[in-house]
């Protein structure tokens, strides 16, 4: 029912990891591995509710479906064990969108905002184009493992008004677990300072880890807290641009809401559609694409320990990212990106993601087992080269 394996062809169907038309010419045959969408087809449930759409064929100023508040609600209980009631959801265009909203709801210019590094880039873009501070807390690594530092944590946090959290965490591949999460927590509520929660990859976690939404912690906890979560990435639907964020305290709802008309936030038909549809009919799908994809995780690290032993990859515990460290390659930022085009891979580069040391980058697995090999032999016979 759900084939993973089978490879279809998304040149020429305006996807912004396939269609290369807007980075230069000698690129075209690059195999992309780094916009963090999936080469899977939706669900079923998903064509079928978009299909009935269509076929009205009327297309004017929508509500959210009926019972999509609900839906989403549902998804969050089923799925991650996290109490939500429907009055506390509301909808924005995507989670960008509703990160940006967030930082102009409740900072004004000036203010601090706390973020994890390395990270997602648009948390920095976000906190900058709106004249905020960004305020730092880089990631430790310990054994290969990326873990937060709480002492620095908690020395920036006197100065900062929101923290803008990625749980799991994109890029490493971190899902942090209930001890990390209430001590973060527990740093915040000292601190007065409200969280921004983006649990965007949180349907995908891997055997060995659960993703504990933070929000779910304690009521407490909760009342401080927005939870971002989108099926953009677990269904195939990031084009559609539709985000649920759960926000449990009346009074930060309000300050959202205020803020979200501000900024004419407005969802489409489609993206709601889609949620709608996915979050009520797609639990076997998720569970089918968790257990390809935690393959997927399991068949790169093992080829890349045996056959590219240069390169170093985090073991994600969630999401469909690698993150590698190329140090021992030599090179690093621009030459690192020429290499791999040159190679035959586009990937995303690790300093746009806060990698001070440029020398990491990201690669994406959501795809077929094929191209996923024929990428990494790709890069195999690079490094190879490289070192004749
Ligand atoms: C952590 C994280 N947040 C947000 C987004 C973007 O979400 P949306 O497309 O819903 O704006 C992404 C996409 O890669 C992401 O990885």
């Amino acid at each position: 029912m759900y084939d993973f394996d089978k490879i279809i062809d998304r040149r020429g169907k305006n996807s912004a990891k396939w269609d290369q038309r807007f980075i230069g010419k000698g690129e075209k045959e690059l195999l992309p591995f780094w916009v963090a969408d999936t080469d899977f087809p939706a669900p079923s449930a998903v064509q079928k509710a978009l299909e009935e759409c269509v076929r009205h064929n009327i297309y004017g100023y929508a509500l959210p479906p009926e019972g999509c508040e609900q839906a989403a609600a549902d998804w969050q209980k089923r799925r991650h064990g996290f109490e939500v009631q429907p009055e506390w959801v509301t909808f924005t265009g995507g989670v960008d969108a509703a990160l940006a909203t967030a930082v102009c709801a409740y900072t004004r210019q000036g203010d601090g905002v706390l973020i994890q590094t390395p990270n997602y880039t648009p948390f920095f873009e976000t906190v900058k184009n709106n004249g905020r501070k960004v305020l730092e807390n880089p990631l430790k690594l310990v054994n290969g493992r990326y873990v937060p530092d709480f002492e620095d944590f908690a020395h920036k946090a006197k100065e900062a008004k929101l923290w803008m959290f990625c749980n799991p965490q994109n890029p490493t591949g971190r899902c942090f677990t209930k001890e990390e999460l209430e001590r973060f927590a527990e740093i915040c509520l000292e601190n007065h300072v409200i969280m921004v929660s983006d649990e965007i990859h949180g349907d995908i976690v891997y055997e060995g880890n659960t993703h504990v939404p933070l929000a779910s912690l304690s009521p407490k906890i909760r009342a401080r807290t927005l939870t971002c979560t989108s099926p953009s990435k677990t269904f195939s639907v990031a084009g559609l641009g539709a985000s649920a964020v759960m926000i449990a305290d009346e009074e930060l709802r309000r300050q959202f809401m205020e803020e979200k008309e501000k900024r004419c936030l407005n969802t489409n038909v489609f993206g709601l559609t889609a949620m709608k549809a996915a979050y009520t009919e797609g639990d076997e799908y998720a569970d089918r694409l968790v257990s390809y994809l935690q393959r997927n995780r399991d068949f790169a690290l093992d080829y890349i320990k045996r056959e590219i032993p240069q390169i170093h990859a985090m073991t994600p515990e969630a999401t469909f990212l690698l993150w590698l460290d190329c140090g021992e390659l030599g090179i690093r930022g621009e030459e690192l990106e020429k290499f791999f085009i040159k190679a035959g891979v586009r990937l995303s580069m690790g300093d746009a993601y806060g990698d001070r040391s440029r020398k990491f980058v990201r690669f994406n697995f959501g795809c077929s087992r094929m191209l996923l090999k024929q990428g990494l032999e790709r890069i195999a016979r690079a490094v190879e080269r490289e070192k004749a």
